[in-house]
């Protein structure tokens, strides 16, 4: 029987991460995971370039039922603390917007940094490997595993969410915190793009490939970022975004002149370029295609001076204020993360160790923290796994 002294299950982001940092210590690490490939969803992040961190994460930039839960393990893991790692390993990255941080080269350049880490601190990772079951014992933990049986004393769920199912997304971790007397916070798919079936969604279809910059709205958060059509609906980061904070039956906010005062840059335009017509005057800001379509569908295209007061009211509202009801999301097929999981109310915020039953921890996705998109979902991962790899 295998007796390391911690066995992490689930070779991602986080239990990388706490792998190498335990070992670093001098922890004896066995690393487990169901997949053929160690870090899979690192690897087709970020468009294969792996958004691996964000200058700005704060806690500000996570949702969870507890907001404080995150705070004292990414005050001790910074965005500094990992670009520090990628420097050491002479990765070349940059800043793409918004504190973004992205390889120049590829995703692979990121898994592969935390998988040297490992095998220099003598991490022992088993791939294809599935645990079938864990038991308390009096001195730690007992697993059924495809490699036998495995005592340890410490055991780190690693497994993250739901999403990607053919990435390897398990409900495993959800299973494990069940098993030991967690609740668990329903898991939803978060940074996911919108269904829309009603009449919009022609117009989605003949615009699908536009992007536009727009800020989206929905139960008192706001995004500014771009929209893109897609020929089932709503996608682009604003999107992505909001998705994780809208509900069923919801409507969305998109203001498609972000910005400006749409009433008054209207009126300015009648003012002067009254002989213009509208569509030409839309297509200042919006693709050609775009403005065609918008005014044959929602507004009348004739001379700006020939929109009366209450029709220049109107289009202001519809450009500064449309209201989207989506019909649905497309789920976890195309999900980034998950949100809800593991309650935080049971688990050490400094350690991520389960309060329900010692020498048990729960980090990254798995627990109910979700970040923005933007590399904090990368972040919370070595956050939480650092933290957990002081103690276990
Ligand atoms: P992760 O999902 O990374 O790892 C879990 C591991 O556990 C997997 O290797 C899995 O195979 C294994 N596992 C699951 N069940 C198991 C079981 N029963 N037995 C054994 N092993 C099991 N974030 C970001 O910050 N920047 C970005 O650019 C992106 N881009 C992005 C693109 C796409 C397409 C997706 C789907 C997601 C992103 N994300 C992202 C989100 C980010 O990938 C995610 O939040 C982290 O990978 C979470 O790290 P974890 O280690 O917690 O789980």
């Amino acid at each position: 029987m295998r007796t390391p002294d911690v066995v992490i299950i689930g070779a991602g982001a986080a239990g990388m991460m706490c792998a190498m940092t335990a070992a670093a210590r001098g922890r004896r690490v066995l690393l487990l995971d169901h997949a053929n490939k160690a870090g899979k969803k690192i690897l087709m992040s970020g468009g294969g370039r792996c958004n691996f961190t964000n200058m700005w994460a704060e806690p500000d930039n996570y949702q969870s039922g507890n907001p404080h839960f995150c705070k004292s393990a990414l005050a001790r893991y910074s965005p500094w603390d990992f670009v520090g790692l990628v420097a050491k390993h002479g990765v070349a990255y940059h800043e793409k917007k918004l504190g973004q941080l992205f390889c120049d080269g590829r995703s692979h350049d990121i898994r592969d940094l935390l998988l040297d880490e490992c095998a220099q601190a003598g991490v022992e990772l088993h791939l294809k490997t599935a645990v079938q079951r864990i038991e308390r014992t009096d001195d730690g933990y007992r697993l059924r595993t495809d490699l036998g049986d495995v005592a340890a004393e410490s055991v780190v769920i690693a497994t993250g969410g739901l999403s990607i199912p053919t990435m390897g997304a398990t409900g495993f971790g959800y299973e494990i915190a069940r098993q030991f007397g967690h609740a668990v916070v329903e898991p939803r798919a978060g940074l996911v793009p919108f269904i829309i079936t009603d009449a919009l969604k022609e117009l989605c279809t003949e615009l699908s490939g536009t992007s536009v910059d727009a800020e989206v709205r929905c139960n008192g958060q706001s995004f500014r970022e771009n929209v893109l059509f897609t020929h089932r609906g709503l996608s682009g980061p604003a999107i992505l975004q909001i998705s994780s904070f809208w509900r069923l039956g919801d409507a969305v906010e998109i203001d498609l002149l972000p910005g400006h005062d749409a009433l008054a840059w209207l009126e300015e335009r009648r003012a002067t370029r009254p002989d213009s017509e509208l569509r030409t005057v839309l297509s200042e800001v919006f693709t050609k295609r775009m403005a065609g379509l918008l005014t044959e569908r929602w507004f009348p295209s004739k001379p700006m001076k020939q929109h009366t007061p209450a029709e220049l009211r109107r289009i202001a509202e519809r450009l500064g204020g449309w209201q989207v009801v989506p019909a649905g999301t497309e789920g976890y097929r195309t999900a980034e993360v998950t949100l809800g999981g593991v309650d935080t109310r049971d688990v050490s915020s400094q350690t991520m160790e389960s309060r329900k039953s010692p020498g048990l921890y729960f980090i990254g996705e798995v627990l109910d923290v979700t970040g923005h998109l933007g590399g904090f979902n990368f972040q919370w991962a070595w956050a939480s796994g650092y933290a957990a790899a002081q103690v276990v």
